[in-house]
């Protein structure tokens, strides 16, 4: 695989996504199917198109690729020296509301690195992009990490998580930090909070609980404007099962992991 290889996939990932995102977007409108995966876990009719419109384009244009996608999906290859990791909706919540906050997210991840990766945001037609080795970029402009280092005037961003003891540590976590900041926003799309975070406008964004498809595309976006992304212990998040997930402009990175070290 060479670079002409990724770049080709950021290409891929960059229209599936604008597809889906766009998709997503018209049936906002129309009645919702909505199912239950599991306590506080909703799929709609809207997520399962969508990752079917990417899956499918995918496979047709890459037939060796293998996939780790949210919706389940048992006709999807699971092993191969390429996979994609996509959740065709991040922010099914606020979608199944028309609370107009949610995205497409779709990775490539190659020798267990993300290679390349996009975000769409169609309710602000914005579109994140990046390839290994080369500038993030929003609708085609290169994005940066904000310089803020003084945490008293930090807007950051979490996301509260399904089950009732990762909700328990949310809760200690704000007792102490919400005091240390300007404020701390959850709005329901872990994959957006971080785009936000490489655009240079959110300071730092952490969650108890992401999955690699909450994450895989936003850590390279992130990574490549300046941003870290990691555990709360500071380890390289497994792009394989979930992990608590601390992400930043990179100035705040040390500070914010003595103050999650207490709950890993
Ligand atoms: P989703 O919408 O694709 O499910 C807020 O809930 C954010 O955290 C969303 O991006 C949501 O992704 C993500 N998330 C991932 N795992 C979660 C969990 N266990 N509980 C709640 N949200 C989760
Ligand atoms: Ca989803």
């Amino acid at each position: 695989m060479s670079t002409a290889d990724y770049h080709a996939w950021t290409v891929t990932a960059v229209t599936l996504a604008q597809q889906a995102g766009e998709l997503a977007r018209q049936k906002l409108a129309a009645p919702l199917e909505r199912t239950s995966k599991g306590f506080r876990d909703l799929v709609t009719n809207a997520d399962l198109a969508a990752q079917m419109l990417i899956t499918s384009a995918i496979q047709q244009q890459y037939p060796h690729h293998a996939f780790l996608a949210e919706e389940n999906d048992t006709t999807l290859p699971s092993t191969g020296s390429v996979h994609w990791v996509i959740d065709p909706i991040d922010g099914t919540s606020n979608f199944s509301r028309q609370l107009p906050i949610f995205c497409t997210s779709i990775a490539a991840v190659h020798n267990d690195q993300v290679v390349a990766a996009a975000i769409y945001d169609p309710m602000r037609q914005e579109l994140f992009q990046a390839t290994l080795g080369q500038p993030s970029l929003l609708n085609n402009q290169p994005i940066r990490v904000n310089n803020n280092t003084d945490l008293a005037t930090s807007m950051s961003a979490c996301d509260w998580s399904r089950d009732a003891n990762n909700r328990t540590t949310m809760h200690k976590i704000h007792a102490s930090l919400i005091h240390k900041v300007t404020n701390i926003r959850a709005f329901g799309s872990a994959t957006l909070s971080l785009a936000w975070i490489a655009a240079g406008r959110l300071d730092f964004y952490f969650n108890p609980r992401l999955s690699p498809w909450d994450f895989a595309a936003a850590q390279l976006i992130l990574t490549n404007a300046g941003g870290t992304l990691t555990t709360w212990n500071n380890d390289t998040p497994s792009l394989s099962s979930p992990c608590r997930i601390l992400a930043s402009n990179n100035h705040f990175h040390a500070t914010l992991l003595s103050e999650f070290a207490p709950y890993c």
